[in-house]
């Protein structure tokens, strides 16, 4: 229940956020352009990128063709209204309007915020809301996986892990599989299954080689400054997208190989701690889980990657704290921040026009 609790200040002490000082990263070389089909893109990500993943699965359904969502917060636009929404959403989802949240989704697609609601229809989702999540309980999870229905995608349910809020994983990487996964495993936790492995195999129409445990990374995890694809608005800068990302790209993928690949883009967890390089070791566990399947199975993984910011704290009134997170409930000031123009997705949807060629 304490471990509860914190994780609910957490997320109010998001809601404070207010604009913060980024830590610059060392130079890296411009993101290139690789052979992807423009047919194979896909997404995840687990917490507030699970709610990231669901968002711009959403946004950009006529490029994207399926989601992966570990733990994230609830159904589509379930933070709309703020801070105080997204807590219903996490903790009570039995307060959520859900006509409501069809209503607006229909809205914002005939009004073109996001891509026709119809290119959902026979898209392909992966939910996973574990039995022993303290911090997002289950029933939000499962309204995602009945929105997601409703507009007519394949939805794999996994309802019935006894996973706390991290990543399952069976190759010994990970947290106790009930845990708040903590951030020096990568958030993943050891439950014996990978889930990383299924949900991009159902992503892919079943279609997969299985990885064997602890097989060893043979690509290349080649950093990229993210300021290229800052254009326009000084918000886009200022809402943590600085810094450097990374692409992971199998051998078969470089592009001398002239091999087609397929692309993914993982959307991380927040992160909180002040220095950067140990951050980068942590995130590097998640890289590696995603890479044993790149590896056999030709998917390069794009890891667009949130600056720290020094932000004030809610909880210590006066004092400041770094963090990152993927913008699920509009604590970057931003009324559009869940749709095309959101400057997180923007940014993000920049990148893979660029390894497509197109930016
Ligand atoms: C959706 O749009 C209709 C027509 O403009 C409007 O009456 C309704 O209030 C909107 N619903 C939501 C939930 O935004
Ligand atoms: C999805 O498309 C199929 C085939 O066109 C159609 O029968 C079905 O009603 C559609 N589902 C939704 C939810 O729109």
């Amino acid at each position: 229940m304490r471990k509860f609790v914190c994780s609910v200040y957490v997320l109010l002490y998001l809601g404070h956020v207010a604009t913060g000082q980024i830590i610059k990263k060392s130079d890296a070389t411009s993101l290139e352009k690789y052979n992807v089909d423009p047919d194979s893109i896909t997404v995840s990500g687990f917490a507030s990128g699970g709610s990231f993943a669901t968002q711009f699965h959403f946004s950009y359904s006529s490029l994207i063709k399926g989601a992966g969502i570990f733990a994230g917060y609830g159904p589509y636009l379930c933070g709309y209204e703020g801070v105080e929404s997204m807590l219903s959403c996490i903790r009570d989802p039995n307060l959520v309007n859900m006509a409501n949240l069809l209503q607006m989704v229909d809205n914002f697609s005939s009004s073109h915020k996001i891509d026709d609601i119809t290119n959902l229809n026979g898209s392909r989702a992966y939910v996973i809301g574990g039995t022993r999540n303290l911090v997002v309980n289950q029933g939000s999870l499962r309204l995602l996986s009945g929105m997601y229905k409703h507009f007519g995608a394949n939805v794999l349910d996994q309802f019935s892990i006894p996973v706390g809020h991290g990543i399952p994983v069976n190759n010994g990487r990970g947290a106790v599989c009930s845990a708040i996964a903590p951030w020096s495993t990568g958030y993943l936790n050891e439950c014996g299954l990978n889930s990383v492995f299924q949900m991009l195999n159902w992503l892919y129409g079943g279609t997969l080689a299985t990885p064997r445990a602890g097989i060893q990374m043979t690509g290349r995890l080649i950093p990229f400054p993210q300021s290229d694809f800052i254009k326009g608005s000084a918000h886009e800068i200022s809402r943590a997208m600085g810094g450097n990302g990374h692409i992971y790209v199998p051998i078969a993928c470089l592009p001398e190989n002239r091999v087609t690949c397929r692309l993914h883009v993982v959307f991380r967890e927040c992160s909180v701690g002040p220095d950067p390089l140990k951050r980068f070791e942590e995130e590097q566990k998640l890289i590696a889980q995603y890479a044993e399947v790149a590896d056999l199975n030709n998917i390069i993984m794009l890891h667009p990657s949130l600056e720290l910011m020094l932000v004030p704290t809610f909880m210590a009134p006066g004092k400041q704290q770094y963090n990152d997170c993927w913008d699920s409930f509009g604590f970057t000031g931003q009324s559009n921040y869940a749709t095309k123009d959101g400057a997180q997705a923007s940014v993000v949807y920049r990148m893979i026009q660029r390894v497509l060629g197109e930016f």
